[in-house]
């Protein structure tokens, strides 16, 4: 008798540990809480919601995405045990992101980035472990450009360029943070709104969500310096102003950094957008203080800069009730260009 409870617990024991899950990194990204943004709720008389993409392990939504580009390479034999160095261009949540996934994959990573970003970037990716080259910010016609640097030098060394611009693994990543969103809002989502980098997050949420019904508004939020806007209003992207080469670029355009884009990518060629704003840097500026202050929530600019959208959405679209944006990242990737006043003085960016 005694000697069978004795079994039975061992059996149970030896059970109970056989199921705990082994998740690794790239199994905990994804499923981010949606946030109620109850101050901007109250003052539009909508309901507003945030999809806390800076919950993610590596802090950003640019998670999704890098492992995406790191499965595509695997898939295809780009990378592998004799090839395991990823190159990619970056404004720098993509590299944290494919440093750290790499990482527990055994990938290493050499990165080309502007010189001109919040210097924290360089610190977090080169503490990760990433081999980090800056290069000045140039038209991407310049063989300078970061990420031509990166596709070439994959090249000379035979590495794997992900090349999250135009590889269409980015987006498709990202139709799964559609499905989350649709469910988390139980599918009464009227309308959709953020920035575009490479384009792959817009793209793919905006597929699913329309997928699902096609009255859902899409909306960009575009920093200045961006021609992204202009594409989704009027079908053209370049103008002599805007076009790159001819603009000021980082940091006298814009203090919002990893998204707006003076060209068409793959990725975001496959967007459904219906209708694009122009944010200035004083709105984000202003907005990014207010959800400290009022809702709790230290955020990146980018977020603030969407938030701010969602509020010219309300208006433009007074029909729609329930909103959800993107958090993509934290704001201490920030503290010292856009948290930082005597910075933006000295760049005479009215905050
Ligand atoms: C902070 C931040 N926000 C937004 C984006 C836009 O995301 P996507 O590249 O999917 O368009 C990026 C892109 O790098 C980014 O770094």
């Amino acid at each position: 008798m005694g000697t069978s409870i004795l079994a039975v617990a061992i059996t149970y024991s030896y059970l109970r540990r056989r199921q705990i899950p082994k998740k690794r990194l790239a199994d905990i990204i994804g499923n981010t809480p949606l946030i109620y943004l109850k101050s901007l709720s109250e003052q539009t008389g909508r309901e507003i919601y945030a999809k806390c993409e800076f919950m993610n392990p590596g802090s950003s939504m640019k998670d999704r995405t890098a492992l995406a580009l790191i499965q595509y390479g695997i898939q295809h034999g780009h990378l592998g045990v004799k090839n395991n160095t990823i190159y990619e261009g970056t404004s720098g949540s993509t590299g944290v992101s494919l440093t750290l996934i790499g990482n527990s994959l055994g990938c290493k990573c050499k990165l080309y980035l502007q010189n001109d970003l919040a210097q924290e970037k360089y610190n977090i990716l080169q503490t990760c472990g990433a081999i980090i080259e800056k290069v000045p910010p140039v038209s991407i016609v310049d063989s300078e450009h970061f990420c031509k640097k990166a596709e070439k030098q994959a090249y000379i060394e035979g590495g794997y360029y992900a090349d999250q611009f135009h590889n269409l693994a980015n987006q498709q990543a990202h139709f799964q943070t559609g499905k989350e969103i649709y469910k988390q809002t139980n599918g009464l989502i009227d309308c959709f709104v953020m920035s575009s980098g490479t384009g792959g997050s817009i793209a793919g949420i905006s597929q699913y969500l329309k997928g699902k019904n096609k009255n859902i508004k899409v909306i960009l939020a575009d920093p200045p310096g961006s021609s992204l806007k202009t594409h989704v209003n009027s079908g053209v992207c370049y103008t002599y102003q805007e076009a790159e080469g001819h603009r000021l670029k980082n940091p006298f355009d814009t203090v919002i950094e990893g998204c707006g884009l003076n060209r068409l990518t793959k990725n975001y060629l496959q967007a459904k957008i219906d209708y694009g704003f122009t944010i200035q840097d004083k709105e984000s500026i202003q907005m990014a203080e207010f959800l400290i202050e009022k809702e709790g929530l230290f955020v990146g600019a980018s977020s603030a800069m969407n938030c701010v959208a969602v509020l010219k959405a309300v208006e433009k679209y007074p029909e729609c009730k329930v909103f959800v944006t993107i958090l993509c990242d934290s704001g201490q990737r920030y503290l010292s260009k856009f948290y930082n006043k005597e910075y933006l003085q000295q760049h005479k960016i009215e905050y």
